[in-house]
């Protein structure tokens, strides 16, 4: 395993020989939040108008090609048979990535990856099946990757689903909990073994801008009945997933682990048409390509830039606030509970 700075020098210096446009170091520097977009995150409004299609086209300016090798690179991506993960798992097989794809059902596996290696002529694309909301599945998942023994290089985190009205899984756990803040924080836990064989190991935990309307309490993690929201469960397991993000980034930082999550905006997905038919019809105009959604998902696999900070919150490629409003500041007791708590199960 490298540090960022080593890993810096080779990853800039693969990308140089295979793009003639890019040829400094400084095309490869760590991005940082704009002028523009710390005023807009301060006015929330402006900040929210960016989660549109218009803040997509408004980024997008400024970004470069992404440029960097992929075919050593082994990613496993989870949700990638519709919406973002679909996307992100098409671009980064075009990027010439080895992929393993985690479905969940066993029939989904075949039509996707002859679709994916179609698309994309790149053949080295695989599956794996695993129902993410169970913890057995988990593991059953983890402990199948781990005895195949090879190296994970980039783990993408992109399964969920926003679950109305509240579901128990046959484990007995709330299930908003258990795939969108449990299933992750296990899935990585039980892959570290393989991220570790990597030169650069990366994470990316996809978020989402909900996580903004809530504070973290450890205590209602696990909504009950009587108090059961869809979207307040979501977007609470958001918020700790974004929590986790930075305590990985700064605990593996020595080890050379790049952890980051990442905000979609609001994309046309199949999971938003479903879920959310009502925020759908009102927005239809505003809302990203799941293209578009899924960019910055494959800028953080694969660019040399993004390898370079860790610890973030990025929306189109670049890092965001981790929090809108005041109250939603969580105290660093209930950071440390957090971890003990997913521990548990
Ligand atoms: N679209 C947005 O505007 C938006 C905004 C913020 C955050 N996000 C986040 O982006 C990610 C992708 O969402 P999307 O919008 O692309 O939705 P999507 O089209 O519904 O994709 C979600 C994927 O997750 C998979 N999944 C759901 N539950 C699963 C389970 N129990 N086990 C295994 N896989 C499971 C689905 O598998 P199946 O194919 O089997 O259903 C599907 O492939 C999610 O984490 C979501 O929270 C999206």
């Amino acid at each position: 395993m490298m540090t960022l700075e080593n890993h810096f020098e080779r990853s800039g210096s693969m990308s140089d020989s295979s793009d003639q446009l890019v040829t400094t170091k400084e095309a490869f520097c760590a991005p940082e939040m704009s002028r523009y977009s710390k005023i807009a995150d301060r006015w929330i409004l402006p900040g929210i108008i960016d989660f549109t299609r218009f803040g997509y086209w408004r980024n997008k300016k400024r970004w470069k090609k992404i440029t960097g090798n992929q075919s050593n690179k082994h990613i496993l991506i989870t949700g990638a048979r519709t919406g973002l993960g679909l996307c992100a798992a098409k671009e980064l097989a075009k990027l010439g990535a080895e992929l393993t794809l985690v479905v969940r059902k066993a029939e989904d596996i075949t039509p996707l990856v002859d679709k994916l290696k179609t698309v994309s002529g790149n053949k080295n694309v695989t599956a794996e099946v695993a129902d993410l909301s169970l913890i057995g599945d988990v593991k059953s998942l983890t402990d199948r990757l781990v005895r195949k023994n090879k190296k994970i290089d980039v783990l993408i985190n992109n399964a969920g689903a926003l679950i109305n009205p509240r579901l128990e899984t046959k484990e007995n756990l709330e299930q908003s909990f258990a795939l969108l803040l449990l299933s992750p924080y296990r899935l990585t836990l039980g892959l570290k073994p393989l991220l570790n064989q990597s030169e650069q190991p990366r994470i990316i935990n996809v978020v989402s801008g909900g996580m903004y309307t809530q504070k973290l309490c450890v205590n209602e993690l696990i909504m009950p009945k009587e108090k059961y929201s869809g979207s307040v469960a979501y977007a609470r397991a958001k918020r700790g997933l974004m929590i986790v993000t930075e305590s990985w980034a700064d605990a593996w930082k020595e080890d050379g682990f790049v952890v980051n999550a990442m905000h979609p905006g609001w994309a046309d997905t199949p999971g938003v048409q479903n879920s959310l038919p009502t925020f759908r019809k009102i927005t239809k105009q505003f809302l990203r390509t799941p293209e578009q959604g899924a960019d910055t998902i494959v800028w953080l696999a694969a660019a040399s830039e993004a390898g370079r900070i860790s610890g973030k919150l990025f929306l189109d490629r670049e890092p965001r606030t981790t929090y809108l409003i005041k109250s939603t500041v969580e105290t660093k007791k209930e950071r440390l509970r957090l971890l003990d708590f997913l521990d548990k199960f």
